[in-house]
């Protein structure tokens, strides 16, 4: 029995969580899902956008499944919060396009340090203002330790570290270096690195060398929403967040509240997010079981919401892809 938060949010965030639950139940695995408010209508509803029972739930259960919330000025991003206090440092993207087999990689972010420690810094007499971009040791070894075990676990062969050394030899310096010491300890998966702008354009004129890359929080930032053009639908995007002992996972998009309550979202992205879950909690068969079902509909090319072109309807692409589950 696996204990689930499931926080569905605002939007769409809602409809894409309900298809993709309904999904999950019908595996051949028992799921307790405890749902939990979250994002601007929480915040109306409670005063906070993330409640403290939301927070303790999430550390007590075996993973999260989030939608998407809509941001609030008044708030604290919930999901940037969550980040932090489960100590979700690595943000995980796998780009596969069910339509152009070259592009299939796995971009592997590190999500807690880097540019975005929140170390920003004004000196008014000078009228200046300056960020710290800290790096760690210890994040350096984690992220690309997770990013090689990851390979290996999943059978991929090469790992790409993506930096500015030549540019910043102090911080990039430190994550190359311990990104290959990490390396001598997979003989049998080739590492790599290239510049982070020479892997920008690479990712567009060549995809298909890619496998898995591992690069620091700001780039990581920047090249998974490059890499994510690539599929040219935001609804087709699922994305992983996992720390040590947690993992919480969400569609890459938010709440869109251009298409809110028309029945038009794609339910891929949180359904992916769901395989990825999956993947994380060792249930290896049914999450290839999941993306299956979801390459097939896509190859078909039958059932399509509106951001692939068609004319389905959430509950219809859902159950299209629930019929697919073998
Ligand atoms: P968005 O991702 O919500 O929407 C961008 C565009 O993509 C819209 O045209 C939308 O209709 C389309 N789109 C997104 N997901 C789709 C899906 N599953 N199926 C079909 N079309 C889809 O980004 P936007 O509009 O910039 O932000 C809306 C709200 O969501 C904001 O309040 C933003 O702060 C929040 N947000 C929350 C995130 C999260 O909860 N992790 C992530 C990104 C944005
Ligand atoms: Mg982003």
């Amino acid at each position: 029995m696996y204990k689930i938060t499931t926080i569905p949010g605002d939007g769409i965030g809602k409809e894409v969580m309900k298809p993709t639950i309904e999904i999950l139940e019908t595996l051949n695995t028992q799921f307790e899902f405890i749902h939990k408010p979250a994002g601007a209508e929480c915040y109306k509803e409670y005063g906070t956008n993330l409640p403290e029972d939301t927070i303790e739930t999430t550390k007590k259960t075996d993973s999260t499944l989030f939608g998407a919330v809509t941001s609030i000025p008044q708030q604290k991003s919930a999901i940037v919060t969550l980040r932090r206090i489960l100590d979700l440092y690595v943000n995980q993207r796998p780009i596969k396009s069910y339509t152009n087999p070259d592009i299939n990689f796995t971009i592997i972010r590190e999500n807690s340090e880097g540019l975005y420690s929140h170390l920003e810094v004004e000196n008014p007499e000078k009228q200046e203002v300056s960020a710290y971009r800290k790096i760690t040791y210890k994040g350096c070894e984690r992220i690309s330790e997770y990013a090689f075990n990851y390979a290996k676990k999943t059978g991929h062969k090469k790992v790409t570290a993506s930096h500015k050394a030549d540019l910043l030899p102090l911080t990039d310096g430190i994550f190359k270096d311990e990104f290959y010491k990490v390396a001598t300890k997979y003989p049998q998966i080739k590492a790599e690195d290239y510049y982070i702008d020479t892997t920008a354009m690479y990712l567009i004129t060549r995809p298909q060398d890619f496998d898995v890359i591992v690069t620091t929080n700001l780039f990581g930032d920047i090249l998974s929403d490059e890499a994510g053009g690539l599929l040219g639908s935001l609804g087709l995007i699922p994305s992983a967040n996992i720390g040590s002992n947690n993992g919480l996972f969400e569609p890459v998009h938010g709440s869109a509240p251009d298409i809110a309550g028309l029945n038009k979202a794609n339910p891929i992205a949180m359904i992916l997010s769901a395989s990825l879950m999956l993947e994380f909690l060792n249930l290896t068969d049914e999450a290839l079981k999941l993306q299956n079902a979801v390459y097939k509909v896509i190859d078909e090319n039958k059932v399509k919401t509106p951001d692939m072109g068609g004319h389905s309807n959430t509950q219809q692409m859902a159950d299209a892809i629930l019929h697919k589950i073998e």
